[in-house]
């Protein structure tokens, strides 16, 4: 059993806190927002995350997992800080690290003990022996035994905890292999394989994995353009590619592109960080582009089906940026209501679980109780989140709804032969071919 602190209560930090404390370790989650940990202290997570709650409420029960403010309560006796706090994008598109130097200098002025401060948060290359340097300045020449590891986390908001406690790979970077060995050792009860690099390649593995990851959507995105233009289905293209084992099935579902709290953010740092140390990322420019045009694309096709966009009503079913989770961070539902208000839409939402979260930023919208009030008088339906919820509409019912059954199914979830039979013009994304549109 340890005793660890983690900084910042996000998706990361209170997953994280969270599962450790449940693998029976003490742990203090942390964090500046008062109301937010006002909250945690009642039961009642900031986030939407299956299964967190009742987790949460375990460990809480059990005395090992506690919430706080105070830097003081936190670090008393810890062994480790997490920090997970925020890594947003900054004007030019770098990482902003302003809440990580917060840390870091609020770590350096509360403890006099030994610690390893582990670096959940997504953060640039060089940002390890930068968190270092922080803390020494800080500390202003009064000795601190400390360590710095990163530790990137991969979760997936909506199988988050899942994902932590089962890890394709624990990846743990640092210049003191001791170090990376006591965190290792935190991650030994989940039997996953651990790798251990220096700092900068763990920060540099996170980057590349999820470049890699958004390089894969965009390339399918752009292959189902292509299957638009020439009458191929992409669903098949991407199903026969995937069966390659070389290439595998995963992130080669064309849609509305990708989105949410990590892709957009890190690809734009990773090409920042790429152009400031004289390279020419060109591969991520391009990814990048390919999927700015996607959104663009799903509204073109609707401008045309409707002869124009002004004064129309658009449904829209989903607007988190994936389900299951309320995360709408560059979500392409939010992306894709902009530009169909900038040409005079109204639009009118549904989400499960997201609409709370979006409200501030799509303030003209008009919010729905469920599917079929998104729907009445519609002009068009816009299908951005696949949540499961929407996988069984009554279509009949729909289509008596809509003024004009126009669907524009941005996650191909629907069969579209079926969807036309029934008297809906129906588009899906790269879905050209004549047997299966
Ligand atoms: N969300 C994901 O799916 C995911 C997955 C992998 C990695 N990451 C990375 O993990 C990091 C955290 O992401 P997130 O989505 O959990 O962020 P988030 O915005 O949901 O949460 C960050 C939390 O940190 C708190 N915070 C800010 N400054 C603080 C400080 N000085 N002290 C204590 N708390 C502070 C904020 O109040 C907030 O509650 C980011 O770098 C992100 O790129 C996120």
């Amino acid at each position: 059993m340890s005793h660890i602190c983690v900084i910042g209560t996000g998706y990361v930090g209170l997953v994280t806190g969270v599962c450790f404390a449940d693998l029976g370790n003490q742990v203090v989650c942390l964090d500046v927002d008062q109301k937010r940990i006002d909250g945690l202290k009642k039961g009642i997570m900031p986030i939407y995350e299956p299964g967190l709650e009742q987790l949460s409420a375990h460990n809480v029960k059990a005395n090992r997992l506690s919430f706080t403010t105070d830097y003081h309560e936190a670090l008393k006796g810890a062994e480790f800080a997490f920090i997970a706090v925020g890594t947003p994008s900054g004007v030019e598109g770098e990482a902003d690290l302003q809440y990580i130097r917060a840390a870091a200098e609020s770590i350096a002025t509360t403890t006099d003990s030994p610690l390893v401060v582990v670096n959940k948060s997504t953060v640039p290359v060089g940002t390890g022996d930068w968190v270092a340097d922080v803390i020494r300045k800080k500390r202003a020449g009064k000795p601190l035994n400390f360590k710095v590891v990163s530790n990137p986390e991969f979760l997936r908001e909506g199988s988050a905890i899942n994902d932590f406690m089962n890890p394709d790979r624990v990846v743990l970077g640092s210049l003191e292999r001791e170090a990376a060995d006591q965190v290792a050792r935190l991650y030994a009860p989940l039997r996953c394989p651990v790798l251990i690099t220096d700092l900068r390649t763990a920060e540099m593995i996170k980057y590349a994995s999820n470049a890699f990851l958004a390089t894969r959507i965009s390339f399918i995105n752009e292959i189902a353009n292509m299957c638009e233009e020439m009458g191929a289905d992409v669903r098949e293209v991407a199903q026969g590619m995937g069966m390659d084992k070389r290439i595998g099935h995963a992130f080669l579902d064309a849609g509305l592109g990708w989105g949410g709290s990590c892709f957009p953010k890190d690809v734009k740092a990773l090409e920042h960080m790429a152009v400031l140390n004289g390279t020419h990322p060109q591969l991520l420019q391009a990814v990048m582009e390919i999927n700015r045009n996607q959104r663009r694309r799903a509204v073109l096709k609707l401008r045309k089906a409707l002869g124009g966009l002004n004064d129309k009503v658009i449904g829209i079913l989903g607007l988190s940026f994936k389900p299951n989770t309320d995360d709408v961070r560059d979500a392409p539902a939010l992306e894709v209501i902009r530009l169909l208000e900038n040409e005079g839409a109204q639009v009118k939402v549904y989400d499960p679980q997201a609409m709370e979260v979006a409200a501030p930023y799509i303030k003209k919208a008009v919010f729905c109780e469920d599917p079929y009030c998104a729907l009445k008088d519609a002009d068009a339906l816009v299908l951005a989140t696949e949540w499961n919820e929407f996988k069984q509409l009554d279509f009949d019912r729909i289509l008596s709804l809509m003024r004009n059954p126009v669907i524009l199914d941005g996650r191909n979830l629907w069969d579209g032969d079926a969807l036309r039979a029934k008297g809906f013009t129906y588009f899906g994304i790269g879905r050209g071919s004549t047997i299966s549109k």
